[in-house]
């Protein structure tokens, strides 16, 4: 399978960090952020990658990132997303590449140890969503239950969250993906949401879902890129017992 990371955007978020780089190549301890989601796609056996970039710092990923040689990408390709249209909006432009054939996709500001290999090998078609439980749902995309465990529908950002789970920024998708992006109209915020992409799948009965087993945050905002930083730093032998 193929995989797409989606780092387009302007990181307003993350202003004056992003003024003079873009948010995907700031530090998460010893590495760019965008290293993670790469190395989370070679886990799962995918070396073949499109890298989605945008904003006016978009040529710094060829000097970060190059031909992908040097991380153990056997194909890295870039596609430029004009504008802030949104995360289906940039995954668009993933068509041609796709050729046809199914894709995992990865927002480039997600962090996890997690492991989805199992998931890829195993994808026969549809949609695969993976959930993680959080103290914070109102952040995210968050799946509405029925009684019988089954998402009915996933809100984006809602108010008063129907479950603790976050919807993160990790997706197995097949190539109806393109059509439904192609129905999707911009949201409030506008932007093409992928969670309209999602409940496009989930009317068609063709959405699946595991709860990611690992560490996982999106490092979007100072806090979660702080504790990003913190948990990979931990994670290294750099520091001794007590130190951190
Ligand atoms: O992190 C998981 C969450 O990501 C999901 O739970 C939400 O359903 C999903 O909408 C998304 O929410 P965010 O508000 O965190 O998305 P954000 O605008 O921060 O964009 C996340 C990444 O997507 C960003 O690092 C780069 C990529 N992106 C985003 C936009 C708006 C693009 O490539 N192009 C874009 O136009």
């Amino acid at each position: 399978m193929k995989g797409v990371i989606l780092a387009g955007g302007l990181g307003t978020r993350l202003y004056p960090l992003t003024f003079a780089t873009n948010k995907h190549l700031l530090p998460v301890y010893d590495r760019p952020m965008v290293f993670y989601p790469i190395q989370t796609l070679l886990r799962a056996g995918i070396d073949e990658i499109l890298v989605v970039v945008g904003g006016p710092h978009a040529g710094d990923f060829i000097r970060v990132l190059k031909n992908g040689k040097e991380l153990g990408v056997k194909h890295l390709e870039y596609a430029y997303q004009e504008g802030e249209g949104g995360i289906a909006d940039a995954l668009s432009l993933a068509e041609d590449f796709a050729d046809s054939g199914p894709i995992t996709v990865i927002l480039g500001d997600n962090c996890t140890d997690a492991d989805i290999k199992k998931d890829v090998q195993t994808f026969k078609g549809g949609a695969k969503i993976f959930l993680k439980k959080v103290p914070d749902p109102e952040r995210f995309g968050v799946p509405v239950f029925d009684e019988k465990g089954k998402i009915i529908k996933i809100e984006e950002k809602p108010k008063r969250p129907k479950s603790s789970y976050a919807v993160t920024g990790l997706y197995i998708y097949d190539n109806q993906v393109f059509d439904f992006i192609k129905k999707c109209k911009p949201s409030a915020r506008g932007e093409l949401e992928i969670t309209d992409v999602n409940n496009f799948y989930i009317k068609a009965g063709k959405l699946d879902w595991a709860e990611l087993k690992g560490y996982w945050l999106d490092a979007g905002t100072f806090k979660t890129l702080f504790l990003a930083n913190l948990y990979w730093a931990k994670k290294s032998k750099d520091f001794k017992k007590g130190e951190l």
